[in-house]
């Protein structure tokens, strides 16, 4: 396994690559690697010839600047967890190297990125844009793997990718749970000991919703999933929306949407998480 911080030595080894005629698969990451990223680099290499991981913490994509700084950066750590999966490369680039100068670019994603998170991180998923399409023109990937547990993530990138024309085939991962439910993320190391053993209170409210969605409006789940989860001490609901699967578009009534989920950001404490439900 490679590790390169450069994205000459990056194309160089890649074109090797394709010139033997391999697939190359994909998986971005920012790092603090868990459980759930292993799933998505396990999937990669089921399906591709050579296994790429990128690990950048990307500043434009961070609206809040103590967020950005908070964020857990552990090379070392993760490099260790690749180890015990297939990967052959892994780049992990600078802000220097990545950035040489402001990008400037501004992507229309229509209202995929006015709803839910872009409503509360506004300008976040532009930063997501700039930062994929740069990875996607450096790694030139056949295929690239994202989980399920950033829905608005996924619907945004298969956005870029429709929008850039990109020759690159988008496979979603459906999300990671601990054992309790609590969907897996990087995020889920700042809670306290307290916080982590409430946490999975997210997952039994989603279930909650799933199983009883028809006997209310899409409005009145949310506010009966906004109440189960602030029923627990500590916890702040941002948002529970019911939108559809592939607009976004929230929803007023069932009948508006042939797949419709559920999809939730939570405070608890500091930390925000954000998780979401397939209803129908
Ligand atoms: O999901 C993430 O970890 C990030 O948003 C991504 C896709 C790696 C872009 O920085």
């Amino acid at each position: 396994m490679l590790v390169i911080h450069t994205i000459a030595e990056t194309r160089e080894f890649l074109s090797k690559i394709r010139r033997e005629g391999k697939s190359i698969g994909f998986v971005p990451t920012m790092g603090a690697l868990h459980a759930g990223h292993l799933k998505l680099v396990q999937k990669c290499s089921e399906e591709n010839d050579c296994v790429v991981v990128s690990i950048f913490v990307n500043p434009t994509q961070f609206n809040n600047p103590e967020d950005l700084k908070k964020y857990p950066r552990n090379l070392e750590a993760d490099v260790e967890k690749l180890t015990s999966v297939s990967c052959d490369l892994i780049f992990a680039p600078s802000v220097e190297e990545m950035y040489p100068q402001p990008d400037q670019t501004r992507f229309d994603f229509g209202i995929l990125d006015k709803v839910m998170e872009g409503q509360f991180r506004p300008g976040h998923f532009n930063g997501v844009g700039i930062v994929v399409r740069k990875l996607f023109e450096i790694v030139e990937p056949h295929r690239s793997y994202f989980g399920e547990k950033d829905f608005q993530q996924l619907a945004i990138i298969r956005n870029l990718v429709r929008l850039l024309q990109l020759p690159v085939e988008i496979v979603a991962c459906p999300t990671v749970r601990e054992p309790d439910g609590l969907a897996m993320s990087s995020r889920n190391e700042r809670l306290n000991p307290d916080e982590r053993a409430i946490a999975p209170s997210i997952y039994q409210a989603l279930l909650k919703a799933r199983d009883n969605y028809s006997w209310f409006t899409p409005d009145g789940i949310s506010k009966m999933v906004t109440g189960e989860i602030e029923q627990t001490l500590g916890f702040d609901v941002e948002y529970a929306s019911v939108v559809d699967t592939e607009t976004l578009m929230p929803l007023s009534e069932w009948e508006d949407s042939d797949h419709a989920i559920l999809c939730v950001a939570v405070f608890l404490g500091e930390v925000r998480l954000i998780d979401n439900m397939n209803l129908y």
